[in-house]
């Protein structure tokens, strides 16, 4: 039988909790899961910087909670071995992926199944892939909530929100929004921005190809349904941070997330961090710019890395 029309109220609901950020968020679940004992375990890539301290430890610092990590190996995916030994040392409470740049991790619902298998709850940062959650939805319906942060992808202050996806149990019911933040998803034509994005990458994905060995893209151009933050490149034959402050002065804006990781996780443990961090280049790819903005960068990029001598 089918209805005429769909009457079931509870399938696919979804609630959205807004905040003034993605900390916020975080930290409001964190708070409303009540975590007494047990730890929560993070990937092993995390930043910090002075202006905005740690968007992702910040919260979990805040509550005192305690906390461990799972290595992400020399591409920066999940190493699903070292998740495996945090899981079963039995005191995981809340586990935490981060969707980085917009990308998904190849492991991702591998991931989600272990922390189900040891009944452990889960949360998916999209502070980069609220598009890839919102549009083509190949992250964000896993776990138990996800985190958006608006103003990484949308010309904002400030935002961000708490996606509860089964709001059938009850853990949420304490999870109040911040009053004054609102839900800004019908203020953007957020498909066009998604298209827009998704272009820009494929264009920086095919011209800095011509820039290797030199320049070598993190996991290259984006895969279906993945919505880029930003495109990250990897430099590492040349300074990273010189080609950051000349490429910032010729007007192109790129950053590096992350330049500098939280002090809690060290070079000697999670050297593939480490070793990441120094060397990641983040190129824009926003809605702003079009594809001619894309090839204008990565001339700029080649002149630069001709002028610093890296090209023979
Ligand atoms: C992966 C990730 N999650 C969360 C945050 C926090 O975002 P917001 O600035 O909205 O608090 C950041 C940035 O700081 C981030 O990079």
């Amino acid at each position: 039988m089918i209805s005429k029309q769909a009457i079931t109220a509870t399938n696919n609901l979804r609630s959205i909790f807004p905040f003034a950020s993605a900390r916020q968020a975080f930290g409001a679940v964190l708070k409303t899961l009540a975590i007494e004992h047990g730890e929560i375990l993070l990937p092993a890539y995390i930043g910090w910087s002075s202006r905005e301290g740690s968007g992702v430890f910040d919260p979990i610092a805040a509550l005192d909670l305690d906390y461990c990590f799972y290595a992400l190996d020399e591409r920066m995916h999940i190493d699903l071995e070292s998740l495996r030994t945090a899981l079963l040392t039995g005191k995981i409470r809340v586990l935490v992926i981060i969707h980085y740049f917009g990308y998904v991790d190849p492991s991702y619902k591998e991931a989600v199944r272990m922390a189900r298998e040891h009944g452990v709850f889960v949360v998916e940062d999209e502070a980069h892939a609220l598009l890839s959650d919102v549009i083509t939805g190949i992250c964000g319906r896993e776990g138990d909530v996800s985190i958006y942060s608006f103003h990484k992808m949308l010309p904002l202050e400030s935002g961000g929100a708490a996606v509860v996806n089964h709001p059938e149990s009850d853990w949420w019911h304490g999870l109040h929004p911040m009053p004054e933040a609102r839900l800004v998803l019908s203020d953007y034509d957020l498909h066009t921005i998604a298209t827009q994005r998704i272009a820009n990458a494929l264009t920086v994905d095919r011209l800095i190809r011509e820039l290797a060995p030199l320049v070598e893209p993190l996991w290259g151009s984006p895969r279906d349904g993945e919505v880029p933050q930003t495109y990250p490149v990897l430099i590492r034959t040349c300074s990273r941070d010189h080609l950051y402050y000349a490429m910032n002065a010729a007007g192109f804006g790129v950053v590096s997330l992350y330049h500098t990781m939280i002090e809690q996780i060290t070079p000697e443990r999670y050297p593939h961090s480490h070793a990441i961090s120094h060397c990641i280049l983040n190129l824009p790819v926003h809605q702003d710019a079009s594809p001619d903005d894309m090839k204008a960068m990565i001339r700029t990029l080649a002149l630069l890395l001709e002028e610093s001598r890296c090209i023979a």
